[in-house]
């Protein structure tokens, strides 16, 4: 841990290392991690499962200066595990030390294109962050996620430049302790892929799933209807 703490990255996603969450969590945990700041992953689904693991991760929050939280966008909310992290925080505020000091922020991604879906989600983290009386350094939001797909950005290259440039942008303002700026939030929400190839590819996605689980002539039924 650095004098100052550690960078806690919190992953939503039930995918953990192999999620979109991760991703972008951890590109962005990698440059603070260059500039000598030492950095914690937490897995929320993992964390949230017994008592003793939710008494570590309230340790782990202890020892952070700044807590990233990133999350995929499940039914325009953030997911179970993570209400209940947060949740379970706010419950315990009394035990989380030095919680002015603290740095907070969250990045949601989503499936549907357009990223405005997760605007209200961010909204959730910042009233959560207020009312823990952490300090809001902003939220990012992502959309169409699966373009990612649990990859490493580094490794794409040149088709996610701007959400790289964005998060390098990010990381330049986490670390001269200011809120992320507009600049670097509009670069990494903007499209990997125009919206129509995204849905023409989930569609073809969607199909060869179905012909995976030998689903492909059922999936137009409704068997709940009426
Ligand atoms: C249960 C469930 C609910 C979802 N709900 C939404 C939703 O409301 N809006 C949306 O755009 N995407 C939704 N998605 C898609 C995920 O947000 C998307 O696949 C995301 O990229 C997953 O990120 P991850 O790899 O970090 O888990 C949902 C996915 C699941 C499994």
């Amino acid at each position: 841990m650095s004098e100052k703490g550690n960078v806690l990255l919190l992953v939503g996603s039930p995918r953990a290392k192999k999620s979109t969450s991760s991703s972008l969590g951890k590109y962005l945990c990698e440059k603070l991690e260059e500039a000598g700041l030492s950095i914690e992953y937490g897995y929320i689904h993992r964390l949230m499962m017994r008592k003793e693991k939710q008494d570590q991760f309230i340790e782990m929050v202890n020892d952070a200066y700044m807590i990233i939280l990133s999350f995929p966008l499940y039914v325009d909310q953030l997911p179970a595990p993570v209400i209940r992290a947060i949740e379970l925080l706010y419950k315990n505020k009394e035990k989380i030390v030095k919680c002015e000091e603290k740095k907070f922020l969250a990045i949601c991604n989503c499936g549907f294109p357009e990223a405005s879906q997760i605007d209200l989600s961010l909204e959730i983290c910042n009233n959560f962050s207020d009312a823990m009386n952490f300090q809001w350094r902003g939220g990012i939001k992502l959309g169409g996620g699966e373009a990612i797909h649990g990859r490493d950005l580094k490794k794409m290259g040149r088709m996610v430049r701007n959400q790289m440039q964005g998060l390098d942008l990010a990381a330049d303002a986490l670390l001269i302790d200011k809120p992320i700026p507009m600049e670097a939030k509009e670069l990494i929400s903007k499209p990997i892929i125009p919206a129509r190839m995204y849905k023409v590819l989930g569609n073809i996605g969607w199909r060869m799933r179905a012909i995976k689980n030998w689903n492909f002539f059922n999936l137009k039924e409704q068997p709940y209807k009426d």
